[in-house]
């Protein structure tokens, strides 16, 4: 059975090498270990799903602000990796709606991402340009997506993301 709850600093290493297996190249792992770092991360917002004592897979949501109203609280929500062999058993839709739920108990009221708009919708994702919002990255606007999870939703405008994001 497997369980989510907030990363332990002794499972660290484990959860970059759960990215570095899910995702083509190892950067989404140096991400992680780089967000750690910034005051942006959020301890109880990195999730990890583990078999055992094994992690199988992980999320990690961070702050960002937005520029016209920084009482808004938002997170980006990146990334999302589980282990090749244990795809497709519903751990990566169970961290994400994890996620989510934490973040509204912590009183978020934004979670921002970029990804396929097919998986994230069913979670309450839609398209953040819609709301008004600026897309930071070159990605077609379908895929920066936005979740309300909190009452203050802002009215839209730029958004600052932490500096480890510039390198991907
Ligand atoms: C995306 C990911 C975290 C999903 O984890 P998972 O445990 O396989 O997800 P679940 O079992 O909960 O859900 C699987 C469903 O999501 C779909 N899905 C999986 N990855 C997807 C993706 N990248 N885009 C769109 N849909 C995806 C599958 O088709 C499947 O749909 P189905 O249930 O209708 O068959 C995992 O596939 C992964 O680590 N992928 C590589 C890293 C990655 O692409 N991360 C996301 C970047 S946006």
């Amino acid at each position: 059975m497997v369980l989510i709850s907030p990363e332990t600093p002794a499972e660290e290493s484990a959860v970059e090498s759960v990215h570095a297996a899910a995702f083509p190249t190892d950067d989404e792992a140096k991400l992680v270990a780089a967000l750690r770092q910034t005051d942006a991360f959020v301890p109880s917002l990195s999730l990890v799903a583990r078999d055992g004592d094994d992690v199988v897979g992980h999320v990690l949501c961070t702050r960002v602000s937005l520029e016209a109203d920084p009482s808004v609280r938002a997170l980006t929500l990146a990334p999302v990796g589980v282990l090749p062999d244990e795809q497709g058993q519903g751990i990566g839709s169970s961290l994400v709606q994890t996620a989510l739920d934490t973040a509204a108990d912590e009183g978020f009221d934004l979670v921002f991402l970029h990804g396929d708009p097919d998986f994230y919708s069913q979670f309450g994702f839609h398209p953040a340009g819609i709301r008004g919002f600026e897309n930071p990255f070159e990605t077609p606007p379908e895929v920066f997506m936005v979740a309300v999870v909190g009452e203050n939703a802002g009215e839209g405008g730029a958004l600052s993301y932490p500096a480890p994001f510039d390198d991907i």
